[in-house]
């Protein structure tokens, strides 16, 4: 019988809210922890653990026909996919921060700054709407750290409890977008596919009505 991709984070904050939605929609899945890609034994669903950032390329590839992915991720590279639920768990923001120590007036004030992200679209198109030009820094990850070494004036990152820019001594002073968790699918998935999709999306519905 024909089965379901799914692509879910392989470790990282969505990674268990993402196996739990999936739990309470009643669809078990043996899961070796270390392994790539588990089945459910009683929905026809194969689930691939991935990491975030390749996501949206394997759904345009149609690798897997379905993801549960931060929207954070979408907007940052794939603005091309769409949404068929939004999911109500894993809520973050991406912000601009600066030093505490920093007298921040407006966006104007990184005009010619250095910034350190992981999500440069969102950055540059946000301070493209704005007016304001600025010196991207990309890093894939610890971004918090590169004001204190030196590297950038002010960071772009997610962020969620606020603890890591507080660690950092950094402030949030502009939220560029308000993102959450999101079953995405492919352009690619076939007519059978499809018809799954809509059976886990009801299932997937329901339990968010529970949840409220
Ligand atoms: C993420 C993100 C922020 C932090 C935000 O980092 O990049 O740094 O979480 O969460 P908070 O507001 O609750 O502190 P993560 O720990 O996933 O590691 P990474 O940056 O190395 O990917
Ligand atoms: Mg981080």
């Amino acid at each position: 019988m024909k089965k379901i991709k799914i692509a879910i984070q392989k470790s990282g904050r969505l990674n268990e809210d993402s196996l739990q939605i999936l739990k309470d929609c009643g669809i078990s899945i043996d899961n070796g922890k270390d392994q790539l890609k588990a089945s459910s034994r009683n929905f026809p669903l194969e689930v691939f653990y991935l990491r975030n950032g390749d996501i949206p390329q394997y759904l345009r590839d149609g690798v897997v026909d379905i993801a549960i992915i931060g929207e954070n991720v979408l907007i940052e590279k794939g603005q091309d996919i769409t949404v068929a639920e939004k999911l109500g768990f894993s809520k973050c923001k991406v912000s601009l921060a600066v030093p505490k120590s920093v007298k921040y007036q407006s966006v104007k004030d990184f005009e010619g700054k250095r910034i350190a992200t992981s999500y440069p679209n969102t950055v540059e198109s946000y301070l493209k709407e704005k007016g304001v030009k600025a010196d991207l820094h990309i890093i894939s990850g610890s971004v918090e750290i590169a004001p204190n070494i030196g590297l950038a004036d002010a960071i772009c990152d997610i962020v969620s409890s606020g603890s890591t820019l507080f660690k950092n001594n950094l402030k949030e002073v502009e939220i560029m977008l308000h993102s959450e968790a999101v079953l995405a699918v492919s352009p690619e998935i076939s007519e059978e596919n499809t018809l799954l999709l809509e059976k886990l999306r009801f299932r997937i519905q329901s339990v968010l009505r529970a949840r409220q």
